[in-house]
């Protein structure tokens, strides 16, 4: 039998379709979970360098290294930062996260403020936006609003690496920031996306989602018309939680029906990449539930 290693190396496949090829082989989205042991798989980017996992238990890790591969990012930048380590969820109701993040000077983060904005609330890594970012370098600006300072600091660290001038990170609650910020910035707000929040499971710290009415209330506003919300959980309650509150604003916004869905939730992730989160939950077995939206163009 031909091993993934030389059935890839023959073939100038991109590392993301290696990648999902490599996902689809080890999950499925539904809760079917085949062995993660390979003997032996190399992945080639288009530098010709190569991610090798020889002989070893595949891991939800080194499908996030191959699927971001071609961003080629190191990890360790400083003693400070490096490998971060995720804490349990933080409380955005906490008074150290109560002061709304300063507004930065639009035209000293991005090379032409002007562009559509993309923003990406709870980014994570913020390898997810990264890859968007050098896709759509002239096209769009993208800002990550995130609310762990180190992963904010290791996030632009990669976008000054890469030489990116289309987009940027802040430490900010979203809860707190997302109004002020958005609403200085001078181009039009054209995409929102809210991936795998922290689900904040206990009733009573439900509070804490990120996805409250104000937030949405301000998303509704600041976005231009025809401009998109996409949200998913891997958690169904949290999905459906945000669901509710996006579909409240029926009169301004209508969940997008031109992609497939099944039992109202999208198949598929429309951006062209997973993020992090939702790549280490597929690989578990876990379905996403996604709802993408659009606000209604203005009729007069
Ligand atoms: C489960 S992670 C998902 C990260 C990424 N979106 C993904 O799908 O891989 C949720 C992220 O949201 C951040 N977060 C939680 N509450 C937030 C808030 N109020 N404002 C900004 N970020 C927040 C967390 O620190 C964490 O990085």
């Amino acid at each position: 039998m031909v091993s993934l290693c030389q059935a890839y190396s023959s073939t100038w496949a991109t590392p993301v379709l290696l990648a999902k090829r490599v996902f689809s082989l080890a999950s499925s989205p539904f809760g079917h979970k085949i062995s993660r042991h390979y003997s032996s798989f190399r992945a080639f980017n288009s530098a010709s360098t190569s991610v090798c996992l020889d002989s070893k238990e595949l891991r939800s890790t080194d499908l996030v290294d191959l699927e971001y591969a071609e961003l080629n990012l190191k990890y360790k930048i400083s003693e400070e930062v490096g490998h971060v380590r995720i804490r349990q969820h933080v409380n955005p109701l906490s008074s150290s996260f109560s002061k709304p993040a300063p507004v930065p000077a639009w035209d000293e983060v991005y090379k032409d403020p002007s562009l559509p904005l993309m923003v990406d609330i709870g980014s994570g890594s913020g390898r997810f936006l990264l890859w968007l970012a050098k896709k759509n370098i002239d096209s769009r600006n993208y800002l990550g609003l995130e609310i762990r300072q180190k992963l904010v600091k290791r996030a632009n660290f990669w976008v000054n690496e890469l030489r990116l001038s289309n987009i940027h990170f802040i430490f900010a609650n979203a809860m707190v920031s997302f109004e002020q910020l958005i609403s200085s910035y001078p181009g039009p707000l054209e995409f929102v996306s809210i991936l795998c929040p922290d689900p904040h499971f206990k009733k009573r710290h439900q509070k804490r989602r990120v996805v409250q009415k104000p937030l949405v209330n301000s998303i509704v506003q600041n976005l231009i018309p025809g401009g998109k919300i996409f949200v998913q959980s891997d958690v169904l309650e949290v999905a459906q939680d945000m669901r509710d509150q996006l579909d409240e604003e029926s009169n301004v916004l209508q969940h997008m029906e031109s992609v497939d869905t099944e039992e109202g939730w999208l198949i598929e992730n429309p951006m062209g990449i997973r993020t992090e989160r939702e790549i280490h939950a597929e690989f578990e077995g876990a379905r996403i539930y996604r709802r993408l939206y659009q606000k209604l163009e203005l009729t007069t």
